[in-house]
């Protein structure tokens, strides 16, 4: 719903926009909203939380070998990403947010640079710490959501539980109450071809979830759902930051959600912009 605040009106600037769309009231709706929009994430901006530094990207170049080709796709990339932040990613197709993100989780070695992660190096662990990190401590959220076809959506969200060995009492309660929290209460025998998209990617935040991770990182969530789905993901990722105190970055093609994060990185190149 589109608040506006007294001085909006005051200062003409809604005014001018529909001025300006006279003739075509839906253009004239989206600007409103899109200016709206900006405002409040300018006003988030201002007051966004900043914590100690909870992931440290630094200096970090990756070069795919493909033959005796060398594709050198993040060249010397450094950021510093604050607890209970809500981070975007932004950038043109094939500019390395993937790969970044990728990086960030531990899915991935950088070819040089570290990621410091609560004040630990993960160049130095090994294929094992790495992995055993990754459950740990990293929520994964992707654009095709990944459920398994052949397991209910209890389930579904009690696989990572299955990986970290944690009780089935307390796997079956946590899934349970991840998937009140998203909504997904009545769903739990359902399969994920009984759901809709945007159920799906529910169910798949829930998943990522589920081992209490500190950081979710979601490549493209929205990429798969139409507007209004998409809109409710990021209203969910909102939710889980300020219920949770998650930190949660995102990959996103899409400038309407990268304006609702607190900040912005753009990648143009293989370098921030
Ligand atoms: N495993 C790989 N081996 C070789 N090249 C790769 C590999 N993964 C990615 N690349 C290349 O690295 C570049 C960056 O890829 P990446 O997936 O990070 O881009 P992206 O910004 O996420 O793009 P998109 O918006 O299309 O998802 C691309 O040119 C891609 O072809
Ligand atoms: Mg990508």
């Amino acid at each position: 719903m589109i608040e506006l605040k007294r001085g909006d009106r005051k200062n003409g600037a809604i005014q001018a926009l529909l001025d300006a769309f006279d003739d075509d009231p839906v253009a004239a709706v989206h600007a409103v909203r899109d200016y709206v929009a900006d405002r409040q994430s300018q006003a988030r901006r201002e007051v966004a939380p900043k914590g100690p530094v909870l992931l440290s990207v630094k200096d970090i170049t990756k070069t795919y070998k493909l033959g005796r080709q060398r594709l050198e796709v993040l060249k010397g990339v450094t950021l510093d990403i604050y607890e209970g932040e809500f981070v975007a990613i932004t950038g043109a197709s094939g500019s390395g947010k993937s790969t970044l993100l990728q990086l960030m989780g531990g899915l991935d070695k950088p070819t040089k640079g570290d990621i410091i992660f609560a004040g630990k190096s993960l160049a130095k662990l090994s294929d094992g710490k790495l992995s055993a990190f990754r459950r740990d401590t990293i929520g994964f959220v992707f654009q095709f959501f990944y459920l398994q076809p052949f397991l209910k959506l209890q389930q579904n969200l009690e696989v990572p539980g299955m990986f970290a060995k944690s009780p089935r009492r307390v796997r079956h309660e946590t899934a349970r109450n991840l998937a009140d929290k998203v909504g997904l209460g009545d769903r739990l025998t359902h399969y994920p071809k009984e759901l809709s998209g945007g159920q799906m990617q529910r169910a798949a935040i829930a998943r990522a979830l589920l081992n209490h991770p500190k950081i979710l990182l979601a490549d493209e969530p929205t990429g798969n759902l139409d507007s209004v789905n998409g809109r409710a993901i990021i209203d969910l990722f909102e939710t889980i930051r300020g219920e949770l105190g998650m930190t949660v970055v995102i990959v996103t093609h899409d400038p309407a959600i990268a304006a609702r994060a607190d900040r912005e990185i753009h990648l143009k190149d293989g370098v921030l912009a």
